[in-house]
């Protein structure tokens, strides 16, 4: 489902592409090279660039509210750089810009603003920390990742594994449970008999250091699909033919 969270994404491109563009041609036309064409195109980089911190700020609001609920103790450090970082950043942007219009002579040409390029250059520095940060928040961390995405089902399949194992189950039965798309889902990628689809064929049965390897840093970590978790997949992926050899 979409939410207006990942509209920050959406705006701080903006910012990403403009500050770095403003910077370059307006280093180029203090070199005196480019000619009318960067006079021109400079005015509107700089616009863009405001435009961007500006809408960056605003939907980085929303995203400000699931950080403070979904960042851990000394997690939350990383938001507040974060936080702390674009206020810099804005501030630095906007100083630029007043420099950068204050110093603009009649013809428009010459003009030469001594603080720009130092701002410029941190702005733009600051961009590129600023998106790690943004990175680690979401992409390690999940901060605006509505309902757990993906990861939601191997958290409810995973604990339905669980208590299939703890109650009795037979390991072949309870893995062959988990591994259907009502369970971990193994079988929307791997296919129904696990005979392959968009993944691999797993009939016959595979070790655990292959599913880790391929499956650890993404939707099944050893956290949420424990050893013997897998060890209950696999019996049943032994059960099945492996292709090639079914008959
Ligand atoms: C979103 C799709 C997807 C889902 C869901 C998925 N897999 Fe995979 N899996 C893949 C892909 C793609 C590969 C091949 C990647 C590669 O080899 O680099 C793979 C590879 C593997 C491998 C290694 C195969 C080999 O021959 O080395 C194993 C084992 C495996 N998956 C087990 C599982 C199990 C068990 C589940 C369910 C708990 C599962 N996978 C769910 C996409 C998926």
């Amino acid at each position: 489902m979409p939410h207006l969270s990942e509209l920050h994404g959406a705006a701080t491109h903006l910012a990403v592409v403009a500050i770095p563009l403003f910077a370059i041609l307006h280093f180029v036309r203090r070199a005196g090279r480019g000619g009318a064409a960067v006079v021109g195109a400079e005015p509107w980089a700089l616009g863009a660039a405001v435009l961007g911190v500006a809408a960056s700020g605003a939907t980085g609001l929303l995203v400000w509210g699931q950080a403070q609920t979904e960042l851990r103790g000394q997690h939350f450090r990383l938001g507040n750089a974060h936080f702390w970082l674009g206020i810099a950043i804005a501030v630095l942007a906007v100083l630029a810009a007043g420099d950068w219009w204050r110093s603009r002579r009649a013809d428009g040409v010459d003009h030469r603003p001594v603080i720009v390029p130092i701002l410029a250059v941190l702005v733009v520095v600051g961009v590129v920390v600023q998106g790690y940060l943004g990175g680690r928040m979401t992409y390690e961390h999940g901060v605006g990742v509505y309902d757990g995405g993906q990861l939601a089902q191997s958290a409810t399949g995973a604990s339905r594994l669980h208590v299939a194992l703890a109650t009795g189950t037979p390991m072949v039965q309870a893995g062959k449970a988990a591994f259907s798309a009502q369970g971990l889902g193994c079988a929307r990628c791997h296919g129904d008999l696990a005979q392959g689809l968009r993944a691999p064929p797993l009939a016959g049965g595979r070790e655990l250091p292959d599913f880790r390897r391929v499956h650890q840093h993404g939707l099944f970590p050893s956290s949420v699909v424990t050893d013997r978790d897998f060890a209950a997949i696999d019996a049943w992926l032994k059960t099945l033919a492996p292709a090639g050899r079914r008959d």
